[in-house]
């Protein structure tokens, strides 16, 4: 795969993988005939890894300006926790069911799968950081630190995993959607 398609330098889909995105623009999905419950519901899945994550950055940057609760700690360790666990099992029924059940529905954009295949990979790598940041946060604040230090550098894991995460979705949206409008197929 080109290089500059990696989830990290990237800024979109590339123009010859955007045939079905171009016909399809976001704003029309929704209204679309062939929009389903099941697309939605795998929508709203995105929003709600995008969610998660938005409080795990607000909490930390509270527990780094002093502003977070006592329950900092057990929250980020639950939440993180799940987030970890959801995204993992979400990557899992992609590339088990959906990524092989839409790639032969139209070779114009077939490539976009291994793009979207590649991701994954990345994004697993870039989990594995964030758990081990996350500990080390945990860790520190069992100890009876401020945990300031570990704070800072999982913010900045955070934010970027963000970027990464963000990408991912806004990009494998744009290839399944369309899809599924094109072709009325079925997410099950
Ligand atoms: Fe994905
Ligand atoms: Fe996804």
């Amino acid at each position: 795969m080109d290089k500059n398609l990696s989830l990290d330098l990237r800024t979109g889909l590339p123009d010859h993988l955007r045939v079905l995105a171009d016909k399809y623009p976001r704003d029309m999905w929704q209204g679309h005939p062939n929009f389903n419950q099941l697309t939605a519901f795998w929508l709203d899945r995105h929003l709600m890894f995008r969610k998660v994550l938005d409080k795990l950055i607000a909490d930390t940057q509270a527990h780094l300006d002093a502003k977070a609760g006592p329950r900092y700690g057990a929250e980020l360790s639950r939440y993180t926790g799940f987030f970890l666990q959801e995204l993992h099992g979400h990557h899992g029924i992609e590339d088990a069911h959906y990524f092989p059940q839409f790639k032969p529905l139209d070779a114009r954009v077939a490539g976009a799968f291994d793009l979207l295949d590649h991701d994954h990979h990345a994004l697993d790598a870039h989990l594995h950081d964030l758990a081990n940041d996350t500990n080390a946060v945990l860790r520190a604040l069992q100890a009876g630190h401020k945990a300031q230090d570990e704070a800072g550098a999982l913010l900045a894991r955070h934010e970027a995993f963000q970027t990464f995460l963000d990408r991912h979705l806004t990009d494998e949206e744009e290839v399944i959607v369309p899809l599924v409008l094109e072709y009325g197929a079925d997410m099950n």
